[in-house]
């Protein structure tokens, strides 16, 4: 039995042998946010914070988990207390069918969690992982901005 800390709560899995993070998390544990876009690292849908860092959940092997802290965009917040991208992410209408927004909002989150203000170019560098189909980008951008100044203005 795999134990480790998922979304700040204490989890468990018992996952094939060979199953990634992802068929973990979205298998078992019923946890939709994470997508499977690609499955080889190419577009950024599956991304989670592992320790507080992004990786891929479709390359990580379930096993990576055990022990450690895996959060993904259902532990940034809920419809009731968004976090604040989230919030920036609906103000600025940052997406189109949303597929990709669950691993942006993951890169986003590790990004400002380590530089509260970054430029455009540390923006685009963070999110370079992610493909967005519906061309969101320059809303996604704004939303983001948006984001670190809400978080840099709160109390
Ligand atoms: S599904 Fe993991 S990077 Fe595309
Ligand atoms: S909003 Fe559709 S893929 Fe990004």
């Amino acid at each position: 039995m795999l134990a480790f800390t998922l979304n700040g709560e204490p989890a468990e899995g018992a996952p094939p042998e060979g199953a990634s993070l992802l068929h973990l998390l979205r298998g078992s544990l019923g946890l939709s946010g994470p997508r499977f876009g690609c499955g080889e690292e190419q577009c950024g849908a599956c991304m989670v914070l592992l320790d507080g860092r992004p990786g891929y959940a479709c390359t990580l092997p379930a096993e990576a988990a055990a022990g450690r802290a895996v959060t993904t965009v259902e532990g940034l917040g809920t419809p009731e207390a968004p976090h604040p991208l989230q919030a920036a992410f609906l103000a600025e209408q940052a997406g189109q069918c949303g597929f990709c927004l669950s691993g942006i909002l993951i890169s986003a989150a590790a990004l400002l969690q380590a530089n509260p203000d970054p430029d455009e170019a540390a923006i685009r560098a963070a999110l370079e992982p992610h493909l967005c189909r519906c061309g969101s980008h320059n809303r996604i951008l704004r939303a983001v901005q948006r984001a670190a100044s809400m978080m840099r203005a709160a109390p």
